[in-house]
């Protein structure tokens, strides 16, 4: 049966640390893996701007030996030119594999269901779990361990933050959210995590301010408060969101090294001041970095010879 990475609640945790361990070999020794997908492609549909996921995609396809095709907004038109069924169809005839960026999450899960070959969801309205993984993996690269370690999450429960929940509460890292009421993460996406994070021995905690919430963290983390398609919201979101604002005030809560991470793109002065995106303990290249060591794992589980 083909496999999709739609969510990371579909992984287990031994799976994750899979990926992690391939991630690891890849990052060492990249050209031992330069021809694993070869003669294979994957064809990227975006119905959103990207930088980092389209380019790591397309260079790590690349690097693996294989070969990928970039298809933007105008171009499929993803259920107004044509159908996503028959998108999903007509691709697995060409091609190995499907990431998606696109709004609504349900379309991919719909592409998922119709193809036959493996969907990677590459940012959703509801989750982004390309970013997690890669996320994860660099605060245990950076730190060593995750158990008994927290990151935390100050600003808007958006897609990033839905996943960080998933990817924490799997691989045994606790984490704590910071964010206003009415901007929290999903509540089914909270008390699933929640639950997982009792098999892992971590914690997961929710509070209504940033202060408090990172009181302890050994990572801290924001994104930004108006995500794609909540560009007219931006001017009621800075108000909303100010006191939720990743600074050298907030950092002071932080233990002693806090590392300081951010999905990017960032905008300075807004979620996050440039003193602290520029610090030393900033890892958000590194971070940026592994999201392609991270997906050409995903990429070499999903589409790789068994
Ligand atoms: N973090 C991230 O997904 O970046 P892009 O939107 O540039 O792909
Ligand atoms: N929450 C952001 C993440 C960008 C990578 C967005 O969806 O725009």
């Amino acid at each position: 049966m083909k496999k999709d990475l739609i969510s990371i609640k579909d992984l287990s945790s031994a799976q994750i640390e899979n990926i992690f361990s391939l991630t690891g070999q890849l990052k060492k020794n990249r050209l031992k893996f330069n021809k694993v997908l070869s003669g294979k492609t994957i064809a990227l549909i975006f119905q959103k701007p990207s930088n980092r996921t389209r380019v790591s995609f397309q260079v790590g396809m690349y690097q693996l030996g294989g070969n990928s095709i970039y298809l933007s907004p105008s171009e499929i038109n993803l259920g107004v030119r044509e159908s996503i069924s028959d998108v999903a169809k007509t691709l697995s005839r060409y091609v190995d594999g499907i990431v998606l960026r696109t709004f609504e999450h349900k379309t991919v899960v719909d592409m998922a269901n119709a193809a036959s070959i493996p969907v990677i969801n590459g940012l959703s309205d509801f989750s982004h779990p390309c970013q997690a993984l890669a996320d994860v993996y660099t605060v245990k690269e950076k730190l060593k361990k995750l158990k008994g370690k927290t990151l935390v999450y100050v600003g808007d429960g958006n897609n990033v933050c839905n996943s960080l929940l998933f990817a924490c509460a799997k691989a045994g890292l606790n984490m704590n959210v910071g964010a206003p009421k009415g901007y929290q993460p999903d509540k089914k996406v909270l008390e699933e995590s929640i639950k997982l994070a009792q098999a892992s021995k971590a914690s997961i905690k929710l509070f209504d301010n940033a202060i408090d919430a990172a009181e302890g963290s050994d990572v801290l983390y924001t994104d930004v408060w108006a995500s794609m398609g909540q560009e007219k919201e931006t001017e009621a979101r800075k108000k909303i969101f100010k006191e939720f604002q990743l600074n050298a005030k907030l950092l002071k809560s932080a233990n002693k090294g806090c590392l300081i991470m951010h999905c990017l793109p960032a905008h300075r002065g807004e979620e996050i001041t440039a003193e602290v995106i520029d610090s030393k303990n900033s890892v958000v290249f590194d971070q940026a970095e592994n999201r392609m060591h991270v997906q050409k794992a995903v990429l070499i589980k999903l589409l790789g010879d068994k």
